[in-house]
């Protein structure tokens, strides 16, 4: 491991077990460096998307009650036609949007409303059944095939889910429940999960009681994830807050978690299926982070990553009760 020796690094935390070069700063209050090689990516797409439309125009209703999965699908499989006509948005207005799974596609930015939320359904037949991740050969939760995410993305170039500080709320306490009881069939769902895509941007979003982890792109490169508040109770399980696997070029910033597992969780995935598929996490800077998780770690490296993890760096992190820094 090379650690670099800098004046103005305030703390340096020797970090065991991981591949590559990893260099880990632990900065409070500093400055990045003056390198750029971190900020060469930047999305403006979200105001500038070509077509545009509500989910409310495809008999989406925000009531709480009514299940719009079909209305967001078919806003999205109608947004779709556009990719290469300079792109969409699918705007969610202020109401409760009951919704199970859907997909993105790309060129496209899903717009919350400040007042928006997005809640996950509680039946589990509204999430499609998926293989397991390649790199994992198994789901983590049990054997077999795993529920797609409550939103979800495959082989996209340049999706965008924002908005002003609305909220998707994963509704996760059926899930946690049976997780405890040792009663689920198949994985849980993560309340965004993005992979194989190029150019993520996940901003400007309230994210609360996923029913596992909250924001997981996997195999994807150009990711930025920024602006957003992650809430689940300290004690419901691996509702870790955003975990990069097997990415290249990934920014987390401005991020404030509580979890009742790791803040961020760096990944690239699990034993042999790992280390077949060998797809590490590199080139991944996080920063301004806060971080509440009193059982787990502001900054874990895996435990999942026999794909390797290469080039981390960390800075301006606020700990305010974490079992450890990393
Ligand atoms: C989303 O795509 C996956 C395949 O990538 C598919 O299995 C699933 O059924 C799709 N979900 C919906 C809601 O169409
Ligand atoms: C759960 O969702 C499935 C598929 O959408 C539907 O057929 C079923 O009626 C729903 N169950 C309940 C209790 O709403
Ligand atoms: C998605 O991308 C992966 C990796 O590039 C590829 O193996 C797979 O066939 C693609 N799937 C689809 C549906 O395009
Ligand atoms: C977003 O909403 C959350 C939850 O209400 C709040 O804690 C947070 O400060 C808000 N973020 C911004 C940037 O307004
Ligand atoms: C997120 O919110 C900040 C503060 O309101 C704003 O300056 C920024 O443009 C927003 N970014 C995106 C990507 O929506």
């Amino acid at each position: 491991m090379e650690l670099w020796t800098s004046a103005r690094r305030s703390k340096v935390i020797d970090v065991r077990g991981v591949l590559g070069v990893l260099v880990l700063f632990y900065t409070i209050g500093v400055e990045s460096r003056k390198s750029v090689k971190w900020d060469y990516f930047e999305y403006g797409a979200s105001s500038c998307r070509a077509h545009s439309a509500s989910v409310s125009d495809f008999g989406g209703v925000g009531d709480g009650t009514t299940v719009n999965t079909k209305a967001f699908q078919a806003a999205i499989d109608h947004l779709s036609q556009f990719s290469s006509e300079g792109g969409s948005l699918l705007y969610v207005p202020p109401g409760r949007w009951l919704t199970g799974s859907f997909n993105l596609t790309s060129y496209f930015t899903l717009y919350l409303d400040k007042d928006a939320v997005l809640l996950g359904s509680e039946n589990e037949s509204e999430y499609p059944l998926i293989e397991p991740l390649p790199s994992y050969g198994r789901g983590r939760d049990a054997d077999g095939a795993r529920y797609s995410s409550l939103i979800f993305g495959k082989n996209l170039t340049d999706v965008v889910i924002t908005g002003a500080n609305g909220t998707i709320d994963g509704q996760g306490e059926l899930w946690w429940t049976k997780f405890r009881a040792g009663k689920l069939d198949y994985t849980r769902p993560y309340l965004i999960e993005i992979m194989f895509s190029t150019d993520v941007q996940i901003s400007n979003l309230t994210l609360i009681n996923s029913p596992s982890w909250n924001v997981h792109p996997v195999y994807c490169s150009n990711v930025v994830v920024q602006g957003l508040t992650i809430l689940a109770p300290v004690k419901s399980p691996n509702t870790d807050g955003i975990n990069p696997d097997s990415c290249t070029n990934t920014r987390i910033q401005d991020c404030y978690i509580v979890s009742g597992d790791d803040c961020v969780a760096v990944k690239s995935g699990w034993d042999e299926y790992g280390i077949s598929f060998g797809m590490p996490t590199k080139q991944l800077v996080i920063r301004r982070l806060t971080c509440i998780s009193p059982t787990s770690a502001v900054i874990a490296l895996g435990s999942e990553m026999s794909g390797g993890i290469e080039d981390v760096r960390a800075e301006d992190i606020t700990a305010i009760d974490s079992e450890s820094g990393c």
